[in-house]
C-alpha cells in the first residue's frame, strides 16, 4: 500500500515511515523541512513543500495515483512558541490542513489517519485515566489547534468524502529499533532529554517541577509510550482504515494511543536510573504556570478497533533513547 505521510521528515513521521516499509509498504513522503531534518527522509519518495500547497498535491497524486491513505503529522508542536505566537500555530496547524483535507477531498483521497494529542483532555475528575469520551480542554494554543483539527475532521467526514482516524498520542520516548530516527532538537526540553544532559554533565540536576500533586508520589504522571509503539500503530491504523470505521458505523473514530499505565516524574526518574546505571542529581521546585498533573490512557477503544496494544517497556524506551542519543551525531552532525 502507498501512504503519504506528512511532516514524514519529523520525528514520528520519519520513525513510522520505516515501521510503514518494514510492513510492506511504501511511504510517500511530503515534508516542509521546516523541522525535520533531511537526513530522517534518507532515500525514501520524497517531496519538499507546504501541506497546503493544492498544486504540489495535484502533483503528488498525479505521481503515485496508488496513494491509499494519507497520515498527516505535519505540525508545529512547541506548546511555549504557540502561546507567544499563537497566530503562526493557527495559520501551520489549522488553517494549512483545512486545505489540504479540501484538496485530498477532490483528489479523491478520501482516508485521513490524523496526529492529535491527549493534551485536548481536561484534567480528570476521578484517577488519571481518561477514555476517548472524557472531557476535553486544551491549555494551549498548540491543544488548540489539535482539538479544532478534530472537530474539522469530524465535521468533514460527516459531510464529504473524507473518512478520519484520529490518534491521540500520550507521550512518545525513544527511538526506532535501528537507531535511524529520535529526538533531533539540540536542547530538549522535555523531561527525558533533561535526564539525558543530568546524566551527561551538561545540566547539574535534574529539576522536578511541582511535588505536590495529587498522585501516588506529588509528581506529575504521564503515559510514556515507546515510538515505534506509535509507528506501529499506523500502520495497523492504515491497514484496518476501512474495517474500523465499519465496526464503528463511522465515518471519523477516536482512538486513544498510549500504553495505559500512568508513570509519575519520580517513577521515570527511578527507571532512568536503572536502565542508566548511574543516579541523578534532584531538585524540587514548584509547578511551573500551565503544568498540568497529567493522565494516562484507556485502551481499551484502539485494541478493540485495530487491534494494537503498546508492546514496549519503559526501560526499552529509555534504553532506546540513550542509545539514540550516543548515535544521533553521525545521522544528524550535532551532538
Ligand atoms: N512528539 C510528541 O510528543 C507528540 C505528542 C502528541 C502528538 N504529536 C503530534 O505528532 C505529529 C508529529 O510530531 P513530531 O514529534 O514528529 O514533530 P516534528 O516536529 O518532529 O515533525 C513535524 C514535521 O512536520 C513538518 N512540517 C511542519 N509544518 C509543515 C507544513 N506546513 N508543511 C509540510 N511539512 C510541515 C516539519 O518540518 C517536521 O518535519 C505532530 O502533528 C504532533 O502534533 C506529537
Amino acid at each position: 500500500m502507498k501512504v503519504l505521510v506528512t511532516g514524514g521528515a519529523g520525528y514520528i513521521g520519519s520513525t513510522t515511515a520505516l515501521a510503514l516499509e518494514q510492513a510492506g509498504h511504501t511511504p510517500v513522503i511530503l515534508d516542509s523541512l521546516e523541522t525535520g531534518p533531511r537526513a530522517f527522509v534518507g532515500e525514501r519518495i520524497f517531496y519538499e513543500g507546504d501541506i497546503a500547497d493544492r498544486a504540489l498535491l495535484q502533483r503528488i497524486v498525479a505521481d503515485h495515483p496508488d496513494i491509499e491513505c494519507t497520515i498527516h503529522m505535519a505540525a508545529l508542536i512547541v506548546v511555549p512558541d504557540s502561546v507567544s505566537d499563537p497566530y503562526v500555530y493557527y495559520r501551520e496547524n489549522v488553517a494549512k490542513s483545512l486545505e489540504m483535507f479540501d484538496e485530498l477531498d477532490k483528489l479523491g483521497k478520501p482516508r485521513v489517519v490524523f496526529s492529535s494529542s491527549a493534551s485536548v483532555y481536561a484534567m480528570p475528575e476521578n484517577g488519571f485515566e481518561v477514555n476517548e469520551d472524557a472531557a476535553t480542554a486544551p491549555g494551549s494554543p498548540y491543544a488548540r489547534t489539535k482539538l479544532m483539527m478534530e472537530q474539522v475532521l469530524v465535521d468533514l467526514a460527516a459531510a464529504t468524502s473524507l473518512r478520519a482516524l484520529i490518534l491521540r498520542y500520550f507521550n512518545p520516548i525513544g527511538s526506532d529499533p535501528g537507531l535511524n530516527t529520535g529526538i533531533y532538537v539540540r536542547e530538549p526540553s522535555h523531561v527525558l532529554g533533561q535526564l539525558v544532559l543530568t546524566a551527561q554533565g551538561i545540566k547539574d540536576a535534574f529539576t522536578i517541577t511541582g511535588v505536590d500533586h495529587p498522585t501516588r508520589d506529588g509528581t506529575g504522571i504521564r503515559d510514556y509510550i515507546h515510538v515505534w509503539d506509535v509507528a506501529r500503530a499506523h500502520v495497523a491504523a492504515v491497514e484496518q482504515f476501512d474495517a474500523a470505521l465499519e465496526k464503528a458505523g463511522a465515518t471519523s473514530l477516536i482512538l486513544n494511543l498510549g500504553t495505559g499505565n500512568g508513570v509519575t516524574v519520580r517513577e521515570l526518574v527511578a527507571a532512568f536510573e536503572r536502565v542508566y546505571g548511574a543516579s541523578i542529581n534532584i531538585v524540587e521546585a514548584p509547578p511551573r504556570p500551565g503544568d498540568a498533573v497529567g493522565a494516562y490512557a484507556s485502551v481499551e477503544r484502539v485494541s478493540e478497533f485495530l487491534g494494537w496494544k503498546a508492546e514496549h517497556s519503559i526501560d526499552e524506551a529509555i534504553d532506546f533513547a540513550l542509545a539514540w542519543g550516543r548515535k544521533r551525531k553521525s545521522i544528524l552532525g550535532y551532538d
